[in-house]
């Protein structure tokens, strides 16, 4: 059983690609919703509720975590893996692969929540790979609400600092950011985007197939509302989740 966590709608893109992946594997999905925004708290708070979402996981029988959240992989990981022996993957790592890569003249925009912007996780990241590189990076908090509410109308206006760099690649470094995919690329549309959750999502699919033996079980968890949570997915996903498999916890 795969347990994956974010602070609200942003990893459901990651839970339901590896939904469609796996159709075998037992998944569960904790949005902590009550505490959204992540991004906007603590490293010591960030990490408190990351650990809780971990403990839930652990209480559940999962045998492997994944951090389908920018914020939770970029301050809270380290922490998460000294204290659970399952394995815990983020998105931050396989975010800087990624645009360590596609970049073709090294200079690289991050887009991600005041936290990670804070933490530079994802500059020292690309850094690590490619020395040489220039990284810029823009806290968005803005976008976190416009994804929940599925209202593109601020993105022009948050990402305006971006509009004349000649970064040629764009790391949606919070996963709540790819939700709003379509207003961030005809904003900046000569920029690659590149979605480290949905990349880490792929990588995921084959280590996870070990798991085959399952039942194929989905359980979705809130520390919210579900069925705001339930109408915010659909809203942003396009994707209606049933609301008996929703639980609030
Ligand atoms: N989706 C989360 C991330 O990837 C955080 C959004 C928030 O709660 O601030 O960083």
């Amino acid at each position: 059983m795969t347990g994956v966590f974010d602070s609200g709608i942003g990893g459901l893109s990651a839970f339901l690609a590896l939904s469609r992946a796996l159709p075998h594997t037992d998944l569960l999905y904790y949005a902590d919703t009550a505490h959204l925004p992540l991004g906007e708290k603590s490293e010591g708070e960030i990490c408190a509720l990351v650990l809780q979402a971990l403990d839930f996981f652990s209480r559940k029988g999962v045998s492997r975590v994944f951090l389908a959240c920018g914020t939770a992989s970029a301050i809270a990981l380290k922490k998460c893996k000294e204290k659970f022996s399952f394995p815990i993957d983020g998105i931050v790592e396989t975010g800087c692969n990624a645009a360590a890569n596609a970049s073709k003249n090294g200079r690289i925009a991050v887009i991600a929540t005041p936290a990670t912007v804070a933490s530079h996780a994802y500059a020292s990241g690309v850094h690590a790979l490619r020395p040489a590189a220039w990284v810029t990076e823009l806290a968005c908090p803005a976008l976190v609400a416009a994804a929940e509410a599925c209202d593109p109308s601020a993105v022009k206006r948050t990402l305006s600092p971006l509009l004349d760099s000649d970064a040629d690649t764009l790391v949606l470094g919070c996963t709540h950011f790819p939700l709003l995919r379509q207003a961030i690329g005809e904003t900046l549309p000569t920029m690659t985007l590149i979605d480290p959750a949905a990349l880490a999502a792929d990588a995921l699919v084959p280590l996870l197939k070990e798991e085959a033996h399952e039942k194929g079980t989905r359980a979705l968890f809130t520390t919210g509302d579900p069925h705001l949570f339930a109408t915010h997915a659909q809203a942003a996903l396009g994707f209606r989740l049933p609301l008996e498999g929703i639980t609030k916890l």
